[in-house]
């Protein structure tokens, strides 16, 4: 007897009438028609024809900072700029349990949404290493419902802070996962691919993986991610990188583009943009017309990069919204990336779930016979509508358990002869 059998499910790849037989944590059967009289199990759930889903990933997020909006101030101008030196006037005032604190508020935010893993940077040029601390108590804590990653981030520069290659070492050798970066912040391009060089040079000889923050400028002559690409080619680290941001390749000629592109492809580079805040925070130099500054992700993904898309930020000094939603994610990098046509906005829903869970390196994911039942049942009928609504997360299962359940959204109606109720979904066809 199963544990638990999913039955009528749509899955993102347009499968229908699926079913999902769940026994010790891991599906033990997926296909079309499966049904309680071929698979007995305690539990069936109908999943009623809606969408079945691996839960949400988000591949760049700063779990450090977020639901810190308005401490000791607001953002005024909205800028980059502004939100570090916001950041850097926040550090010396924060505390391990308040961060710790906000930081699990957020994961019952992600929990609640489907969001069940998260590649988190934590700044670690605070010599007392406080939110690096945090953090690994954190991803303790969240490990039996939620996969947290954390990526040793050089906020200040890794040349520039004179505290940042000891801290960020430290912070290694404390348990944080990925090697980060952020070479368009050090003093000069030379500097920037210096610390490409090294950073990928720690990460290697640690068996690491690398996520840096790469050219989130709109100066289209900021060109670190070529020397990532180069570093990752030497250094045998191909598949293993992920490009975050990216934004200096909206501007670029597209002659360069074009070789570029290429040559991230070739070092099988990850590309994660983060449409929400890329929307926000670039052009903010330009008169008319304002850049969008979001990466070249359709011409990424004909190259055969994977792209996942990151939240970045939720309520902190760089963008004062967010709920960890993630179809919220992929709208907005849908309507930035103008990929509308069916495959394209099925990609967007690719990109929050499957190409960011590859970046993040998870094993044990997807709707597969043998990998874990971690699912979101969503009030959609399939991943096109789910962006479209910004679906409802009617449960969130993990390992076959529900952590998470919300009630279908609709409106009650009185208009005379028309129907009681309204939920948005699309008249069957
Ligand atoms: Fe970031």
């Amino acid at each position: 007897m199963l544990d638990l059998l999913v039955r009528n499910a749509t899955l993102p790849d347009g499968r229908r009438h699926v079913g999902l037989a769940v026994s010790g944590g891991r599906f033990v059967e997926v296909r079309e028609g499966l049904d309680e009289k071929a698979a007995p199990a305690r539990e069936v759930l109908d999943a009623a024809g809606q969408l079945v889903s691996p839960p949400f990933v988000d591949a760049h997020f700063h779990m450090d900072a977020t639901l810190s909006y308005g401490l000791p101030r607001v953002n005024a101008s909205g800028t980059l700029l502004e939100g570090i030196a916001l950041w850097g006037e926040l550090k010396p005032l924060l505390t391990e349990e308040a961060i710790a604190e906000r930081a699990l508020a957020y994961c019952d935010w992600a929990v609640a949404k489907g969001l069940l893993a998260i590649r988190s940077h934590v700044d670690v040029c605070d010599p007392r290493l406080l939110a690096v601390e945090a953090l690994l108590h954190v991803k303790q804590k969240v490990a039996p419902y939620l996969d947290l990653q954390l990526v040793a981030f050089p906020q200040d520069g890794f040349y520039r802070d004179p505290h940042a290659k000891k801290n960020l070492l430290r912070a290694l050798d404390l348990g944080v996962d990925v090697v980060g970066g952020i070479p368009h912040g050090e003093r000069t391009m030379a500097d920037g691919a210096a610390s490409m060089k090294e950073l990928c040079e720690i990460a290697a000889e640690r068996g690491l993986l690398v996520d840096i923050h790469c050219d989130e400028t709109d100066d289209p002559l900021s060109r670190h991610v070529e020397a990532l690409t180069y570093e990752t080619q030497r250094l045998g680290l191909q598949g293993r990188v992920v490009g975050s941001h990216l934004t200096s390749m909206h501007s670029m000629d597209n002659y360069y583009a074009s070789k570029l592109i290429g040559l991230m492809a070739e070092a099988q580079l990850h590309a994660t943009p983060n449409p929400l805040i890329n929307i926000t925070l670039q052009g903010r130099h330009d008169s008319y017309p304002k850049r969008r500054g979001m990466t070249r992700v359709p011409e990424l993904l004909a190259a055969g990069i994977n792209v996942g898309f990151g939240h970045d930020c939720v309520m902190d000094p760089w963008y004062s919204l967010g709920s960890g939603d993630m179809l919220e994610v992929a709208a907005m990098g849908l309507h930035v990336a103008q990929m509308t046509s069916q495959t394209q906005m099925r990609q967007c829903f690719d990109a929050v779930t499957v190409n960011s869970a590859r970046i993040l390196g998870l094993a044990d994911y997807g709707l597969e016979v043998g990998k874990a039942a971690d699912f979101v049942l969503l009030q959609a009928g399939d991943a096109i509508e789910a962006i479209r609504l910004r679906a409802t997360r009617l449960l969130v299962v993990r390992r076959g358990q529900v952590l998470a359940c919300s009630a279908p959204a609709k409106a009650v109606m009185s208009l005379p002869g028309r129907p009681i109720a309204v939920d948005w979904r699309a008249p069957p066809r």
